[in-house]
């Protein structure tokens, strides 16, 4: 390993003028004026997966944006890795508060600056270059892997289950790594083996057929905003749990292992206050900030629409209102269920004279990896090669709902090795990546391939 890691320390420069030339693609998968540059970024991915010698490169069609797949099975006998990532990237607006232009990456204070930085371009360029690297000192690669980016993870993956279940055989693997999260701290790497679900729904709330003069009309006429504030309202009580009836049921209890070790992590509180400008958290009763951050379901509006939003005063009784809600959720809870008790809750509170309409967005389901797996262990044992520093077990209340589905779909159990970090500023503006973890993500995703076939044999 000691060539390969030379290699890659070598070759820096390098590195950093392809990740550049990634990070220009505007490969915004939500935007249709982006589809010809999701496309564009997708089809030079391939172009540099058949330079680096993986065979079976392929651009595949979707109903959306296209997944790129690309596989190295030159070990028989060897384990396979399935290595996840993607390539689309979240909006930029608000545009005017980037300090450079979000798609020039730009260099400040040993961080590189740009749009999918962290989240996910930097991440899989890592391991592009890892097995690169394995591969150029090598002539082969210890494990046989499969590549699979998608461009439409930050829209919710509408077509990458189906993609699953038609691509078994291309897709056949013995576990599966995904760098998409953050380490816990700068300087502390983390594997994390837990992942939240969402349930993310729109309500729309109907009165009467036109917007009415609010003096002539207001009072016996019920108000779809008023009534819409109310629903809302109704989702939590003071206590921060979610008031709906049932949402607990299926929810794995927080173990006291699990408490115990989410302690000793000695989490920051106030330095997470600090960085988001606010003097108070309200976590769940009865648990701790990290422990609702990162295991506890969670319910949150995302935006509201409805009635005069402009300067002045005007009044009206808005005819129509909606909002859109989202519902972070923990195994053993599923988005269908979920959205049934809300909507239900919701039908059961609405007075007469209005009606309700829910949609239901994309949602994903929750995962949990057992800490004592292979792959686990291989993450760990490669971050710690990689940084120099012992890693840490963490949850995460973001998700990536793929990774049930190589569970129930593919059989197998993912590891998740982040090098992000907590202020990469993800789906924010000036969304950033340190170079420390840009080039130890690359040591750490070779010694994760190196590591991989003795820890998987010895399981
Ligand atoms: N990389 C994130 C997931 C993530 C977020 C990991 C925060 C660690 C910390 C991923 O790209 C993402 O944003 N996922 C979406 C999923 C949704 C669109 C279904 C999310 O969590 O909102
Ligand atoms: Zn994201």
């Amino acid at each position: 390993m000691e060539a390969v890691i030379r290699r890659l320390a070598a070759e820096q420069d390098k590195q950093m003028r392809e990740l550049e030339t990634l990070l220009r693609f505007p490969s915004i998968s939500t935007d249709p004026e982006r589809v010809a540059h999701v496309r564009a970024c997708a089809e030079y991915l391939v172009g540099q997966l058949q330079a680096q010698g993986f065979s079976r490169t392929v651009l595949h069609e979707t109903a959306g944006h296209p997944i790129v797949t690309a596989e190295w099975r030159g070990a028989p006998g060897a384990p396979t890795v399935l290595l996840y990532g993607h390539y689309d990237v979240q909006p930029v607006d608000p545009l005017d508060l980037w300090a450079t232009p979000p798609f020039e990456p730009a260099l400040r204070d040993g961080r590189l600056f740009a749009r999918g930085v962290a989240d996910d371009k930097g991440q899989i360029f890592c391991h592009m270059k890892a097995l690169e690297a394995l591969l150029a000192e090598h002539g082969r690669l210890p494990v046989n892997v499969v590549l699979l980016f998608e461009g439409e993870e930050e829209i919710g993956s509408p077509n990458l289950d189906s993609f699953l279940r038609s691509h078994k055989e291309l897709l056949a693997c013995d576990c599966a790594v995904v760098s998409d999260t953050a380490m816990f701290a700068a300087g502390r790497p983390s594997i994390t083996y837990g992942l939240k679900g969402l349930c993310y729904l729109e309500l729309e709330v109907t009165g009467p057929s036109h917007d009415l003069h609010s003096g002539s009309f207001g009072g016996p006429v019920v108000n779809p905003l008023n009534t819409l504030a109310a629903l809302l309202a109704s989702l939590k009580d003071g206590q921060g749990r979610v008031a709906v009836a049932g949402f607990y049921d299926q929810v794995l209890p927080l173990t006291d292992v699990e408490r115990r070790a989410f302690a000793a992590l000695n989490f920051d509180v106030p330095g997470l206050m600090a960085s988001l400008s606010v003097d108070a958290l309200s976590p769940e009763a009865g648990y701790t900030v990290l422990e609702h951050l990162w295991a506890r379901p969670t319910c949150d509006v995302n935006g509201f629409m409805g009635g005069f939003t402009g300067t002045g005063a005007k009044t009206v009784l808005p005819s129509r209102a909606s909002a859109k809600v989202s519902f972070r959720l923990v195994p053993d809870q599923t988005p269908g269920e979920i959205a049934d008790l809300v909507e239900a809750h919701w039908r059961r509170l609405l007075p007469a004279g209005v009606t309700l309409s829910v949609t239901r967005h994309h949602s994903g389901k929750p995962a949990l990896t057992p800490i004592d797996h292979p792959v686990v262990k291989t993450g760990m044992a490669a971050l710690e090669q990689g940084f120099g520093v012992p890693p840490v077990y963490q949850r995460e209340g973001g998700s990536i709902p793929i990774v049930a589905a190589f569970d129930e779909v593919l059989g197998v159990k993912t590891v998740l090795m982040g090098f992000g970090l907590p202020d990469s500023r993800c789906h924010s503006p000036n969304e950033n990546l340190s170079l420390e973890n840009i080039f130890g993500g690359m040591r750490a995703a070779a010694w994760f391939y190196h590591l991989l076939p003795d820890a998987m044999a010895g399981a």
